[in-house]
């Protein structure tokens, strides 16, 4: 009771704080306005922007820089300078007051100078997030171009960093870097197909692509006080007859409510486009407004609204559709306001309209209002970065600019000094609240991955679900290498015009097919079928993830090609194919006890890499009998990333996400809760080590009843300890028991009801390989040669020693890659005890 009464007390505080904002003119703490490479003060748009050079708070890291003046073919005085970059080179800028912050860049190729600006090619990138991607100039000829973003910096310092391209310069011609006021730019807006809350913006950046004044004229920086430009709507209007403009004096508009001059300057809310006649039989229709956006990104919408066309309350009601999807319905402005001129806004969150690169908004009247008419104040369409942190194509700033280290953000600032220890711990009560209320309510940002199976696919299943995942920052591996670009010649050579005799397997994804490159390097060719282009953004994501993944016992990606709208991925190629087809259904020879061990082991640590390996985790999903590969010298590797998902941050115990995977090696306590984590793979791994030992398929339906699933079935006889029954005839009398009873063991931990119970992959991983030295010992006492037929040529022989499992010698945590795991794992063997010393 006490602690409501708080709350309710400091919500009081907090409106009260809010309603006071609304009276206060803002200024922004840090308010960075430089004219690069100017020898002197800029005023533009009466503001003033300092030169470069002498900035107090300015880090200019690069040496090497020049500068270019023109005043005869600028178009406006802040655009007679730039600063030319032929390196990566950087600006500091101190951050005073964490939050967003305006980032506006001005470019103009100054043909003046001795470079020829106009072809330069560069990148523009801040701590997180790509502004720019390899742009040029080249299609704005003649022209300037001026961007502006909204990033929240969470640092106290913004570092811009400018990347030529190859063989290319970067230019600037001024920057500003300007605090918003944090109540501008909410965190969550309403996504309009399907319609539902979309929460976690702050934590991403905008640009502005759009800034519409509907119906007034072109508003600059000096009428807005948070230094915005406001463009006149006509040009994006569907049908220019469709809209007639009204106009108030800016001085009848009235701030009420939430709203503020900071939302929009009353300039905008004065004046409207309405209902006009477009010539229509029936008087009823919409206007709508079509703008072009990139397809590949979400847009934020803010809708601005006044009523300054009504006579009386509650007359005007319209409905408002972004991309035909209703996004407000039977929308009765002074319901909310209780009064006319008020100013208000609703925010969205939307992609473009289906399959197409155009973004529109529409109002129209409702036919139940007594006023056919409808009305709208102002636009701002914003892009939202993408999942790897970019507003610009598909590189992240790691990729773009290897050499940005992630700096750690100062602690939050401390504020509220005089407020009581009651109220401070309120205020706690209060934000926990709100982290509590906005967990609960996050989106679904997740993007699946496109489920791409090597050879074939079993089975796969998708469930989805309700629960819903805050979208995980993408994986942090380091990497800039995509992989080799194959012109689809190439690919057409390699496969003999994809020769069907070449055909390896088919899934869902298309086809895959054996190649051989010119320089006699095989390899599997995957060819995607033909998809839409959301289906191109998935595949390009595929690439970037894959070709970070590195290790000894992952499949890895050679490279891809993308040329006339083709899907093609280009693995190294697995001679001896998927291990199922060693296990049964083929005429294939059976695999000895020490090869199917080592096959286990060399899947066990691919998996053990992806858990770990890396900064964040990834989740394999899909972990069976036909996703592990083998090589010519039959070594092992984990293949198809294809439902690959990055694992839990650290102060996350799972993921929630839809169920995805296959039917049999399906954790059932991911299937029931939804929830992943690594110890699903690890129950998977666990049907893997059934599968390998008893030679038959995970789900059997022709089987009786209780023989149907190998995981219940092999449960029951490894609970009774007589697993040798059920184990695959060609094994039987020649397993050494103990080792036998090693891989029960560890197979039946990994298969626990609960994760909790279930080893870690580095655990699994140390038991098969004591697995491996209890068969290897007692192989060895027999056939003291140690001739075994069953040496595989390119595994390196692990020493023959048991050893005592408690004792941990080395950081199994600390693996980081193969060959030198697999080295550093054997010397440790070998340290521990000499079997022939004792
Ligand atoms: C340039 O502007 C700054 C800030 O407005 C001012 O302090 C400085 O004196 C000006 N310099 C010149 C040369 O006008
Ligand atoms: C044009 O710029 C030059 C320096 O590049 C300067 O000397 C000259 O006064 C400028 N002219 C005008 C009209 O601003
Ligand atoms: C950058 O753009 C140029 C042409 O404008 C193109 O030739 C080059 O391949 C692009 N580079 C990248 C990495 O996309
Ligand atoms: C730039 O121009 C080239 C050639 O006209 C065109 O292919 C390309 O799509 C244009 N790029 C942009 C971003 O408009
Ligand atoms: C830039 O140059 C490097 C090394 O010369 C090369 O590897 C890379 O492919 C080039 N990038 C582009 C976009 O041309
Ligand atoms: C900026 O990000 C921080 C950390 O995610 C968040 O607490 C804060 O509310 C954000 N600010 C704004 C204005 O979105
Ligand atoms: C902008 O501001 C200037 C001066 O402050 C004023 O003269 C002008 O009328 C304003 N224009 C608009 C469109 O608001
Ligand atoms: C509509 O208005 C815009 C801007 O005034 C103009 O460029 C365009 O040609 C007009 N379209 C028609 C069909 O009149
Ligand atoms: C909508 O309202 C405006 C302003 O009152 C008026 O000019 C316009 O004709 C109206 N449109 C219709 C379709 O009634
Ligand atoms: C307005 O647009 C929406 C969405 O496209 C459509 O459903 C509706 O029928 C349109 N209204 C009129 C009057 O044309
Ligand atoms: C945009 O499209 C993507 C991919 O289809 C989807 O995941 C996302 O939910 C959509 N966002 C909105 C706001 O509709
Ligand atoms: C292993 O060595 C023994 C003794 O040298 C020999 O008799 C046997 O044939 C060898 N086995 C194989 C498979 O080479």
């Amino acid at each position: 009771m006490k602690l409501i009464q708080l709350i309710n007390l400091v919500l009081a505080f907090v409106l009260l704080m809010g309603q006071e904002r609304s009276f206060a003119s803002f200024t922004p703490v840090d308010n960075y306005l430089i004219a690069c490479g100017s020898s002197r003060n800029v005023t533009f748009q009466g503001r003033t922007f300092v030169p470069d050079s002498g900035h107090s708070s300015l880090i200019l890291k690069s040496g090497n820089s020049q500068v270019a003046t023109s005043n005869s073919t600028a178009p406006s005085p802040i655009y007679q300078s730039a600063r030319i970059f032929t390196g990566i080179s950087s600006f500091e800028f101190d951050i005073e007051r964490e939050g967003r912050h305006w980032i506006r860049l001005y470019f103009f190729p100054i043909r003046s100078s001795g470079q020829n600006l106009a072809s330069a090619s560069m990148s523009v990138v801040t701590d997180d997030f790509v502004l720019l991607n390899n742009f040029t100039f080249k299609n704005y000829s003649g022209s300037y171009m001026f961007k502006e973003y909204a990033i929240n910096v969470t640092k106290d310092v913004l570092t811009l960093t400018f990347i030529p391209s190859n063989n290319s310069v970067a230019f600037i011609n001024a920057i500003e870097v300007v605090s918003i006021p944090d109540w501008v730019l909410p965190d969550q807006a309403m996504a309009v197909n399907p319609s539902s809350p979309f929460s976690g913006l702050s934590d991403l950046a905008l640009e502005t692509v759009y800034r519409l004044n509907m119906g007034g004229p072109l508003i600059t920086s000096q009428n807005d006080t948070l230094g915005r430009t406001w463009e006149n709507d006509e040009k994006y209007l569907h049908v220019n007859s469709s809209a007639v403009k009204v106009s108030v004096s800016p001085s009848s508009i009235k701030y009420l409510t939430a709203v503020t001059p900071e939302t929009a300057p009353n300039w905008v809310y004065a004046t409207a486009e309405t209902m006009g006649d477009p010539n229509v039989a029936n008087g009823n229709f919409n206007i709508t407004w079509v703008f072009q956006v990139d397809p590949d990104f979400m847009y934020f919408v803010r809708v601005h609204f006044c009523d300054i066309l009504s006579k009386s309350l509650n007359s005007l009601v319209f409905n408002l559709y972004i991309n035909d999807d209703s996004a407000l319905g039977s929308f009765d402005m002074s319901s909310i306001t209780g009064d006319l001129d008020v100013p208000l806004y609703k925010d969205f969150v939307s992609n473009s309209s289906e399959g197409s690169d155009t973004l529109t908004v529409s109002v129209g009247p409702d036919t139940m209002a007594d006023l056919t008419n409808a009305t709208m104040n102002g636009l701002e369409i914003m892009k939202i970065s993408n999942e790897i942190g970019s507003l610009d194509g598909l590189l992240s700033v790691k990729s773009l600019n290897p050499s940005s280290s992630s700096k750690h953000s100062k602690i939050g600032v401390i504020v509220g000094c005089s407020v009581g220890a009651v109220a401070a711990l309120a205020l706690i009560g209060f934000c926990y609240c709100c982290v509590a209320c906005r967990k609960s309510k996050t989106v679904n940002q997740g993007h699946p991955w496109l489920p791409l199976p090597l050879y074939g696919n079993s089975q796969t299943m998708t469930k989805m679900s309700t629960t819903s995942q805050k979208s995980a920052t993408a994986s942090c591996i380091s990497s800039s290498n995509l992989g080799r670009l194959f012109v689809f010649q190439e690919i057409l050579d390699a496969t003999n015009k994809f020769d069907e005799s070449l055909l390896l397997g088919v899934g869902g994804f298309g086809r895959v097919y054996k190649g051989t490159l010119e320089d006699g390097t095989k390899v599997a060719v995957k060819r995607g079928n033909p998809r839409s282009e959301q289906g191109l953004a998935e595949f390009r994501t595929e690439i970037e993830m894959l070709s970070k993944l590195r290790h000894r016992h992952l499949v890895s990606l050679i490279g891809y090609c993308d040329e006339r709208s083709e899907m093609i991925l280009v693995y190294e190629y697995m001679a001896n194919g998927p291990l199922r087809s060693h296990l049964y259904g083929t005429d294939l020879p059976p695999l000895s006890w020490k090869q199917r061990l080592e096959i286990c082991i060399g899947a066990a640590r691919g998996l053990h890499y992806l858990h770990t390996g890396a900064a964040q985790s990834i989740i394999h999903r899909d972990v069976k009998t036909t996703n592990i590969l083998l090589d010519e010298n039959f070594v092992a590797k984990v293949a198809d990333f294809g439902l690959s998902k990055t694992g839990p941050s650290l102060d996350q115990t799972h993921v929630s996400t839809a169920v995805k995977g296959s039917f049999g090696y399906l954790d059932p306590e991911y299937f029931r809760r939804q929830q992943l984590t690594e110890k699903s793979d690890v129950y998977s791994f666990g049907v893997v080590l059934m599968e390998v030992l008893c030679t038959r398929p995970a789900l059997n339906p022709v089987l009786p009843r209780e023989q149907v699933n190998i995981a219940e079935w092999a449960m029951t006889w490894q609970k009774k300890g007589m697993l040798d029954q059920i184990m695959d005839q060609n094994l039987v009398g020649k397993v050494n028991p103990a080792s036998l009873k090693k891989f029960g063991e560890t197979a039946e931990k990994c298969l626990a009801e609960h994760g909790v119970d279930r080893p870690s992959m580095g655990d699994v991983l140390w038991n098969l390989e004591y697995a491996l030295q209890l068969e290897e010992t007692s192989s060895a006492l027999m056939e003291p040669e140690d001739n075994s037929t069953n040496h595989i040529p390119g595994i390196p022989l692990t020493p023959i020693e048991p050893f005592d499992n408690s004792v941990s010698m080395i950081d199994r945590n600390s693996v980081t890659d193969d060959d030198a795991e697999d080295a550093a794992t054997s010397a440790v063997f070998s340290q521990l005890v000499n079997p022939r010393g004792r």
